[in-house]
C-alpha cells in the first residue's frame, strides 16, 4: 500500500517551516517534507518522512511516485530573485523545470488515484514590471492582469510557471479522444514581500524589510539597499501562510481565477524605519542603495488590488502595519533572538 500524504518542496525555507507548522494542525494530514539540505530540527516532528534530495532528479521524483499516494503538493522550493540574477540558468532549470517536474508528478498521482490533485504554486509580485517610478506612482493598487513584463529572471520564471499550471489544470489533452478536464487542481498566489519573526529570507530583492527588523532586534547596524521612498506590499508570514490554507480549502466552484494575488500593507522603506524605531533602544538603520536592486523593487507594483481574493475566497488580512508589529514580529523577534 502506498503512504498517503501530502507532499511540500523547499521544505526548510522561510515558509515551509510556517506552512509545516500549519499543515501539521490540520486533522489527517500526513506530511513528506523534501529539501535539498537535510530536515531542520524544528520541523522533523511534524512530517511523517522527510527526503532529502533534488527536484530535478528524476529518479528520486519516481521513487516518491511509486511510495507514495500524494494528495496534494505545495510546491514551494525555488531561488528567489536576487539570486536569480546572479545565476539565471540555473534559476531557470529550479524554478521552471523543477515546477513541470511537480506538475508531472501531480498528474501521474491524479491518473493512478482517479482523482484531482491538489497543486499549490506561490507566485510573487515579481511578475510585474513596471517600467518607470512615475508609471508606478500612477499605476497605485493593480489588478492581476496588467502590468505582466516581468523584469527578472525569477519574475519570469513564477509568470510561466502560472501559467504552466492554469494550462495543466484546464486545457491539458485538448485535443485527445478520452481528454477529460482536470487532473490537477492548480491555485497559486502571487505574495507580496513577506516578513517573519523567526526566519530570514534568502536572495530575494524585498528582503531589505526583514533585514532592518532582525538586524534592529540584535542591536546591528544595517543599511537598507533601497531608498526611504521605495514601496511595495508586504504581509507578516502567519498571515501568508493563513491564505495558503484557506485558499487551497475553497471550494473549486468558487474560485474565478487559478492565479489571485494579495496584499496586507504597503508602507516605504522610511515607515518602516520609523514605525520599528520606538521598539529598539539603539538603532542604527541607514540607506547604502544599490542602483540594481532598487531598479528591481521599482518595477514592482506600490500595492495590489486584491478584490477577487476577497470576493472568492474571503481572504481578509489579519495584521495591519501597527498590529503586524505589535501583536506578531515584534514581541516574537525578541523572544527569538532571547532563546538563540
Ligand atoms: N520576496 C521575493 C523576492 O524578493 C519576491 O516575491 O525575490
Amino acid at each position: 500500500m502506498r503512504k498517503p500524504v501530502i507532499l511540500i518542496t523547499g521544505a526548510n525555507g522561510e515558509m515551509g517551516h510556517g506552512l509545516i507548522h500549519g499543515l501539521s494542525k490540520e486533522k489527517n494530514t500526513d506530511i513528506l517534507a523534501l529539501d535539498l539540505e537535510p530536515l531542520s530540527k524544528d520541523i522533523k516532528d511534524n512530517v511523517l518522512d522527510g527526503v532529502q534530495g533534488d527536484i530535478l532528479d528524476i529518479k528520486l521524483l519516481e521513487m516518491l511516485n511509486t511510495e507514495y499516494e500524494i494528495r496534494a503538493i505545495y510546491h514551494l522550493a525555488a531561488l528567489l530573485s536576487t539570486r536569480a540574477e546572479f545565476s539565471p540558468m540555473i534559476a531557470h532549470d529550479v524554478n521552471v523545470n523543477g515546477t513541470l517536474n511537480l506538475l508531472k508528478l501531480a498528474m501521474e498521482q491524479a491518473q493512478s488515484q482517479g482523482e484531482k490533485v491538489k497543486f499549490f504554486f506561490p507566485s510573487s509580485i515579481a511578475v510585474y514590471g513596471i517600467n518607470s517610478i512615475e508609471e508606478k506612482e500612477k499605476a497605485g493598487a493593480i489588478s492581476e492582469t496588467e502590468y505582466l513584463s516581468p523584469q527578472t529572471m525569477y519574475g519570469c520564471n513564477k509568470l510561466y510557471c502560472e501559467q504552466l499550471g492554469t494550462y495543466f489544470s484546464n486545457h491539458y489533452q485538448q485535443l485527445s479522444a478520452t481528454y477529460s478536464p482536470g487532473l490537477l487542481d492548480f491555485r497559486s498566489i502571487r505574495f507580496p514581500g513577506l516578513i517573519s519573526a523567526i526566519t530570514m529570507p534568502t536572495g530575494g530583492t524585498s528582503d531589505f524589510i526583514p533585514e532592518m527588523l532582525h538586524n534592529a532586534v540584535q542591536g546591528k547596524s544595517y543599511n537598507s539597499f533601497v531608498d526611504a521612498d521605495t514601496a511595495i506590499p508586504f504581509m507578516t508570514m502567519p498571515d501568508a501562510i493563513r491564505a495558503i490554507l484557506e485558499l487551497m480549502n475553497a471550494p473549486q466552484k468558487k474560485l474565478n481565477r487559478n492565479v489571485y494575488h494579495i496584499s496586507a500593507f504597503a508602507p516605504t522603506a522610511g515607515e518602516f524605519k520609523t514605525a520599528i524605531a520606538p521598539y529598539f533602544s539603539n538603532v542604527n538603520l541607514g540607506y547604502d542603495i544599490n542602483g540594481k536592486r532598487q531598479k528591481i523593487v521599482n518595477s514592482w507594483p506600490k500595492d495590489v488590488n486584491d478584490t477577487s481574493a476577497r470576493n472568492d475566497w474571503n481572504w481578509s488580512p489579519k495584521h495591519n502595519l501597527k498590529s503586524a508589529l505589535n501583536e506578531y514580529l515584534i514581541p516574537c523577534v525578541k523572544e527569538f533572538y532571547k532563546k538563540k
